[in-house]
Formats: C-alpha cells, structure tokens, sequence
C-alpha cells in the first residue's frame, strides 16, 4: 500500500478525527484501532508478563508525521509522556524532507553472545584454539537455534578476547533476523559454552549478550535545505550556522552531548516503546557507544554542506518485530501495525530517523528562538489538566495561561475558575 506520511493539520483535530484519518489511510478498521489504543494491556494478561502485578499503567501513543526514510513514507507510532517531543520530531522530518528525506542503512541483525572464562591457564593459546576452531563452534551454536536458522539467521562467526588476569571472553556473532535476540544469543551462549570451556580451559563464567551491539549499527543521513529550516525570523542561512555550532559544542563537550543524545533519545525511545521493544537495551547501547572513544561524543552530528545542513547519525540499534511485548500488547501489535515495516533493520532506520529528527528539531529552536517558547506552548496544555481542566477548557486554559506567560498550576486553576459559569447562589436559609 502507497502511503503518504503529509497529514498536514493533523493535530488540529479532535482525538476521534485522527483515528478515523489514520484508520483510512493505514487501511486497519476504526473499531481495531481504537480498541487497541485504549491502554493496549489488561491487568490479567499483564499478570502473565510480569511478576506482582497489581493494575497497569499508561502514556500517550501519538504518531509522528512527515516521515520518509529511503524514499518510502512511514507514520511513525510514539509513546511518550513530554510535551512537544511528537510536534518537533514531526516538523524537522517535515524539513528533512523538503531535502529528500533520510537516507537510512543498517548492519545485518547480529548480536553478540559473551561467554565468559576465568583461570585460563594460557589465555593466548585459549584465544587461538577457538579461533582455529571456529567452524565447529559455529555448527555447534546454529543447533542450539533450529528455528532460527531455518529462518535464515544463525552463527555469523566469532571472536575471543584476552581480558588479562586469566580472562578471556568470547563473541559469538549470532544473527537474529527479525527478533531484539537477547533469548536467541543466550540459549547459543549457554549452549556453546561447554565446547568452549574444553578448548581453553579454566572455568566457565557468565553467558549473556551484551547490549553493545556494535554489529548491529544503524546510520542515518540527512540534507536540509536552507529554506526549509529558515523561519521565526531567522534566514535559512543563519540557522544552519547555529544548529552546526550547536553540534560542534556537543562534540567537544560531553555535559552538552549528553543533553544533545537525550534529545535524540526523545524520538528514538518513543518508537521504540510504541513498538513493543526493549528501550534499556537500546539506551544502554547507545550510552556505551556514545562514549566508545574514551569521550561521551553526541550520536548524531550537523554540519554546514554548501548552502544545506548534513547529518550524520551512527548507533547500535537492536529492534525486533517479532516476539517480546508485541505479542500480547494490543498498543505494541498496533504500533507495529502503524508503523508498517517488513523487518526489524527496517523498524531501525526509521526509529534511528525518528531521533534524528528530534535531534534536529531541538537544536534548532535550542539555536534560534530558544526551547521555551514550543516546549511551553505544548506543556501548557498539561499543566490545564493538572489544574483541573476538562473537554474544551483545557486549550481555553492552555492558551490563556501561555499568552500571559504564567504556565503553572495555580495561575491554570484562576483561569478555569474564570472561564466556568458561576454555580447558582443558594438561597439562605429562613428565619427561625
Ligand atoms: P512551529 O514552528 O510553531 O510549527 O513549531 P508550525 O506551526 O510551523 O508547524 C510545523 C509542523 O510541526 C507541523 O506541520 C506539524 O507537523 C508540527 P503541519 O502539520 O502544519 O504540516 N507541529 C505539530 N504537531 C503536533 N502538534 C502540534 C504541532 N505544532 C506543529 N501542536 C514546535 C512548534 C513545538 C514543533 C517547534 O517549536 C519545535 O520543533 N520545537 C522543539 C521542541 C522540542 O525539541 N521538544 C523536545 C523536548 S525539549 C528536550 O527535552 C530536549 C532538549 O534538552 C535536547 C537538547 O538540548 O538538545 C532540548
């Protein structure tokens, strides 16, 4: 099916509209869609998931627009609870696309199984015995995963590493097709280990992937015309000279880069939950990546290219579209639905251009305008219903308590008292 991610207006509309707008669109019923955006999850199947269930707990599931990756349109699911992280992410994509949108590529699947080995009495010669046998080792760890390699994943090969003080550690490379992997990458560890342990020596230790999964990259670029980031008073111009030096300060500082990657994350975590995915896992990849030169370095970086501004964005990325949440969260399944992609290196690149685009979008209203005035706008609205606000008082609240520029709860808790009628004086009470 052709999509067309250009839902212009879309937040304009009332929370029915956009369900029937994307219900049409996507081609899924309105009564599915609906129902699976309620929560997506009852207290009795989230008993069967986790451990001393007492209820469930939720956050909104929004979608982000404008949204093409490689030349195909994407709407992208999002769950996340900040206001203006969904506006943002959708208005750069809509900039990036005015420059052809983003240009996405990913590493195959691979994960990375560790087994660990202590005492070894050589760990050089330990090092070269696996190495020498590799191919056993790898024939060895695919009849661990039938499944799996009947789906054409498997071993991808291996690597052993000396830690020092009798440790060595070796990387079992296992591809995991369309699944995050960490129950595949275990089950090859653990049943691997024991071949291993003959070939070195010393004792077994712990056998579990690891969550930096540096085989498993994704990389994003993206060109953004001077005329489609220009705006709020700024020429295209200026704007990319501030959003490049905004990049530079995150290189070459690590407070700044962290800040900078948290703004990425925004995007990127919020596809990654509305899909059901493990966002530990991709946090703490990316985190160690991020700080893999000894440097916590920002993952997405901007420079001025002739008259455009270029991205770049490189990360491990380890998404699966198949098993995990999905298969008993009607939210996660609907997300996967939205968001339509045929494998988990699909879902990747168009999560990793999600963050990109958070990326972008900050920095440009962190370099120009500052971040206040959207984040508040969008922020106002939650601060209504905290004070109280129903229905249509919520944006009569919101904009009244922006435009007065004193977004909190009290100042929202005048206003609604303002806004709703009176109640009817009551009579006092007779005479005795
Ligand atoms: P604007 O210029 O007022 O928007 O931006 P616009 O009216 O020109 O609309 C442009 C497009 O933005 C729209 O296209 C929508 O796609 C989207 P259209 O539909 O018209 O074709 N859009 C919206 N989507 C949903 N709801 C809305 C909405 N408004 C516009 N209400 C905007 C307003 C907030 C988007 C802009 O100011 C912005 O991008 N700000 C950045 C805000 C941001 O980055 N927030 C993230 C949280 S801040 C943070 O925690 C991270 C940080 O610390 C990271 C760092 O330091 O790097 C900042």
């Amino acid at each position: 099916m052709h999509r067309n991610s250009r839902w212009p207006g879309f937040y304009k509309l009332s929370i029915e509209e956009r369900r029937q707008v994307a219900a049409d669109s996507l081609g899924i019923g309105m009564s599915e869609l609906s129902g699976a955006l309620e929560g997506g999850l009852h207290s009795e199947k989230a008993d069967k998931i986790i451990e001393n269930v007492v209820g469930t707990f939720s956050l909104p599931f929004a979608l982000a627009l404008n949204v093409k990756v490689n030349g195909t349109d994407y709407i992208a699911p999002m769950v996340v609870e900040e206001p203006s992280v969904v506006a943002a992410a959708s208005n750069a994509a809509k900039m990036i696309r005015e420059g052809g949108g983003f240009q996405a590529e990913a590493d195959p699947p691979v994960m990375i199984a560790q087994v660990q080995l202590d005492a070894v009495p050589d760990s050089a010669t330990a090092c070269e015995a696996v190495r020498r046998h590799q191919g056993e080792l790898c024939a060895l760890g695919d009849e661990q995963v039938p499944g799996l390699v009947r789906r054409g994943g498997g071993m991808r090969g291996l690597e052993a590493r000396d830690l020092g003080e009798g440790m060595v550690v070796v990387h079992l490379f296992v591809d995991c097709r369309d699944a995050m992997g960490a129950n595949l990458v275990n089950t090859v560890a653990e049943g691997v280990s024991p071949r291993i342990q003959e070939l070195c020596g010393g004792e077994v230790g712990l056998r579990i992937l690891s969550n930096l999964c540096d085989q498993r990259k994704v990389r994003v670029r993206a060109r953004v015309p001077a005329a489609a980031i220009a705006g709020k008073g700024f020429e295209g111009a200026e704007v990319i000279d501030a959003v490049a030096r905004a990049s530079r300060f995150a290189e070459r500082d690590p407070y700044r880069a962290t800040t900078h990657n948290k703004g990425l994350m925004n995007g990127l975590d919020s596809v990654v939950i509305a899909t059901g995915n493990d966002w530990r896992a991709v946090e703490s990849g990316a985190h160690a990546y991020a700080a893999r030169s000894g440097q916590y370095a920002p993952l997405c970086t901007w420079k001025k290219d002739g008259d455009a501004l270029e991205g770049f964005l490189e990360m491990p990325l380890s998404l699966g579209t198949v098993g995990g949440p999905s298969r008993v969260h009607d939210g996660a399944r609907m997300g996967l639905r939205i968001v339509s992609v045929e494998s988990a290196t699909e879902l990747a690149m168009v999560a990793a251009s999600v963050g990109m685009a958070s990326n972008l979008a900050a920095l440009r209203a962190l370099a120009t305008e500052g971040i206040q005035r959207g984040h508040m706008a969008l922020h106002a609205r939650s601060v209504a219903i905290a004070a109280g606000a129903e229905g249509d008082e919520v944006e009569k609240v919101a904009s009244r308590i922006h435009a007065a520029g004193d977004i909190n709860v009290a100042t929202a808790q005048k206003v609604l008292v303002e806004l709703r009628p009176a109640p009817p004086a009551t009579a006092p009470p007779p005479a005795e």
